[in-house]
């Protein structure tokens, strides 16, 4: 990551308006420091990174898993694209069972931030991968390797995604405007956060349908003053936290010697209740992906996935005090 100083003078100056204004009422102080990703291309959401890269490269055919979340069909329907479903298998890895032509890509969740070194394997095999670093904002890109983050699953933004993307087409952009899609995030502060949710929800409704336009500065602004170094450092020392109770208990096994920042801790136990007995302390977890459920059989293992995977928050604020209150209620149920 490289300190980027420039945007601190340039990110404003681009608002409407063209020549700067001076005096008048002051606006909302956010700390101006750098991005994480400074020299990758900033688009308003993740779905329409995923977009860009299809259409500058002109795929015909995408390979994509069973185990994602539905926004992804967003622009493989509206570019009428073909499409094919893959399966994973129980180390979250492709099944690669088919060959891909060369204007077919495939499709790679890097799940849960956790998948780095399949990502670089996979690149090696095929030159047409896009990785869906989406659960892994803070896993590098592979170098020229066609990769998107979604930063809301990550920071308290709506909206916002960091794209790389090789060659040289570029498309031309206007820039988005995400003011009307900050009521949950404000209103969380000042009344909890089951007061923002309903707002979050229609959030997430206002993200579908949109077209491909830059990072709006809004975004660009909060996500330059993130303290990135402190985020990923909780995120790690969290998820290692619940690890160490957990690792005997969980069905799905995977490498936790190179954590690095993931998104949330994955458990998975054949146990159905876990997600209610959270629920009823205030602990709240989502479903890897609802529309699984409708996508696969009972019989596939990414049925399984959906039904038991518990994704545990670790995020930058929560502590090793707020980890033990999850283990407890964990506990008397395991
Ligand atoms: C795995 C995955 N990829 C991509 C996306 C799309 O990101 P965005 O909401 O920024 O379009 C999501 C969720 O929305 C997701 O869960």
């Amino acid at each position: 990551m490289t300190k980027s100083f420039k945007h601190k003078f340039d990110i404003r100056s681009s608002a409407p308006g063209k020549m700067k204004s001076i005096g008048g009422y002051l606006e909302l102080q956010l700390s101006n420091e750098s991005e994480y990703y400074p020299a990758l291309l900033r688009l308003n959401t993740g779905r329409n990174a995923l977009e860009y890269i299809l259409k500058t490269k002109a795929y015909t055919l995408i390979y994509l898993p069973y185990f994602t979340c539905e926004v992804i069909m967003e622009p493989v329907r509206k570019l009428g694209i073909q499409y094919q479903f893959y399966t994973i298998n129980e180390q979250m890895e492709p099944v690669l069972d088919f060959e891909l032509g060369p204007n077919d890509c495939l499709l790679y969740t890097n799940y849960f931030g956790l998948k780095q070194e399949t990502t670089i394997a996979l690149r090696k095999r095929f030159a047409n991968l896009i990785v869906d670093n989406s659960q892994g904002f803070f896993s590098e890109p592979v170098a020229a390797t066609d990769t998107f983050y979604s930063c809301r699953k990550f920071f308290g933004v709506p909206d916002g995604a960091y794209l790389q993307v090789s060659g040289p087409a570029r498309l031309k952009l206007e820039r988005d405007v995400s003011v009307d899609r900050f009521s949950h995030l404000i209103r969380s502060i000042d009344l909890g956060i089951e007061n923002g949710y309903s707002d979050y929800l229609a959030n997430n409704n206002v993200l579908s349908g949109n077209p491909i336009r830059k990072m709006s500065v809004l975004t660009q602004s909060i996500l330059s003053g993130v303290a990135y170094k402190a985020c990923k450092y909780r995120r790690n020392a969290n998820f290692m936290y619940l690890h160490d109770f957990l690792v005997n208990h969980n069905d799905y096994v995977f490498d936790a010697s190179s954590v690095n920042g993931p998104m949330v801790y994955p458990f998975s136990h054949p146990s159905t209740s876990l997600r209610e007995k959270l629920l009823e302390k205030r602990i709240y977890t989502a479903t890897y992906w609802p529309n699984v459920f409708s996508w696969t059989t009972k019989k596939m293992y990414e049925y399984y996935l959906a039904s038991h995977l518990i994704p545990l928050p670790i995020d930058h604020r929560y502590t090793h005090l707020d980890m033990k209150r999850i283990i407890n209620v964990l506990k008397n149920h395991l």
